[in-house]
């Protein structure tokens, strides 16, 4: 194609099938589709370059980081470019004294926290994939440790980000407390790169915990599990994990609802474990540290027990009061719809997770009915479609239901004011079909 051969005169392009294949797909079961050149920039203005290149000409833009996103998230869906901040990846400043950090996008979460080990400090996210910071942003990433530290969003104090058309902004600052403007840096985190590409990011660091404690409790029912997670909170937990019996007895052990907790005071585990018998545990142990590192692989693991199986990933987030009856809901939709499906999740913060695995088109119409269920469910006890994993491909019919028409107007006047041509990952996020109704879902 012609204009690759132009892009390629002012940044570097791989056109390669196995390039070009890697930035086609995330670990979602979301079609691939390989972009027509993957574009490796090696800067901002490299990225603002192509980009007011690529709107010139209304080419679709489709940032991609480490692949890691489970909602079709980074999948170049028209073709086009897929602009790759792989060669971004530099950690610029450690400043500990002002408690931040200043990374390009394409630096990965665990090799900022490589190079913060032994000062004390950490990023505090920490989720199952090896994600890039820049990604973890662009779709307001959360995990385990989020009911304490909070998700991504909590994180980022200033941002550089490249607008369509070629415009480099800075948002935020380097200060901890900021209230001069409207709040620009939120406004992208989450946005999935469909308003601008973030090409830097000013982070938080926090203290990394001196002490930590892993409490596992196994329970007779999700009721009575549940009932624990406030106290759980209450000992300001580092992570309130839920695992239920069939995931557990998919791990190899006992079949049995199960929580994980992690706390960071000394004397926080032994106080948990007396609530935890208190509260109807059958059994309760420190042996978590096996169960910890399953958890973190439980997304990679239901795809290796699955080989050849898509996977449809709910993200239901509910008030933290209704995470019992969401439990208990999805399990019985799960029997009476006879299908497989690992339930998981961060039950500080009423998120849960189904892994469903599905083959062929015939499998895809359950899974997705289900899919329809929970998030009719979780909007009725007024939750949401998605607490960490984004829009992107696969929850967009939910945005209108979840916000109404009147607000996904604002977000597509939001879009077309910076984005007025739609280069910036096209199908993703804003719905196609507005259902105001959760029963027409
Ligand atoms: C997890 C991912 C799927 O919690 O969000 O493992
Ligand atoms: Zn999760």
């Amino acid at each position: 194609m012609n204009w690759v051969s132009e892009l390629a005169g002012f940044v570097s392009v791989e056109t390669g099938e196995a390039v070009r294949a890697r930035h086609g797909g995330d670990v979602s079961g979301h079609d691939a589709v390989w972009p027509d050149v993957v574009a490796m920039p090696e800067s901002a203005v490299q990225v603002a370059a192509v980009l007011a290149w690529a709107n010139e000409r209304e080419l679709p833009v489709t940032p991609w980081g480490a692949g890691t996103s489970v909602e079709g998230n980074p999948i170049p869906v028209r073709g086009g470019i897929s602009l790759s901040l792989e060669r971004m990846n530099r950690v610029k400043e450690i400043r500990l004294e002002d408690r931040l950090a200043v990374v390009e996008a394409g630096t990965k979460y665990r090799e900022l926290n490589r190079q913060l080990a032994g000062s004390g400090w950490q990023f505090a996210v920490e989720i199952g994939g090896d994600a890039t910071i820049g990604g973890m942003i662009a779709n307001n990433a959360a995990g385990p440790k989020a009911v304490k530290y909070g998700s991504t969003k909590a994180h980022v104090l200033g941002l550089e980000v490249a607008l369509a058309d070629g415009r480099l902004i800075r948002t935020g600052g380097r200060t901890w407390k900021q209230s001069c403007g409207y709040n620009l840096t939120q406004l992208f985190v989450g946005s999935e790169g469909t308003l601008g590409v973030i090409t830097e990011a000013i982070v938080k660091l926090t203290p990394t915990p001196a002490v930590r404690e892993v409490v596992v409790a196994r329970f007779a029912s999700v009721r009575e599990a549940v009932r624990c997670v406030g106290a759980m909170r209450a000992l300001d937990a580092g992570a309130i994990e839920f695992l239920d019996r069939s995931y557990m007895s998919f791990l190899g052990e006992e079949a049995a609802d199960t929580l994980f907790c992690e706390f960071h005071t000394e004397g926080h585990g032994r106080a948990a474990e007396a609530i935890f018998l208190a509260g109807g545990a059958t059994e309760v142990s420190r042996a978590g540290e096996t169960l910890w590192a399953a958890r973190l692989r439980a997304y990679t693991a239901s795809q290796e027990a699955n080989p050849g199986a898509r996977l449809l990933t709910t993200d239901t987030a509910v008030p933290v009061g209704a995470f019992a009856e969401m439990v208990e809901f999805l399990q019985a939709e799960l029997a009476r719809r006879e299908l497989t499906g690992y339930l998981l999740g961060h039950a500080g913060d009423g998120n849960l997770h189904v892994i469903l695995p599905w083959r062929g088109e015939g499998e895809w119409g359950a899974v997705e009915g289900f899919h329809r269920a929970a998030v009719r469910k979780s909007l009725e006890l007024g939750g949401t479609a998605s607490g960490e994993h984004g829009v992107g491909m696969g929850k967009r019919e939910f945005v209108a239901t979840e916000h109404g028409e009147e607000a996904v107007a604002v977000m597509r006047g939001i879009k077309a004011m910076l984005d007025p041509r739609g280069i910036l990952n096209p199908g993703k996020v804003l719905p196609e079909r507005i259902v105001t109704n959760a029963n027409e879902l």
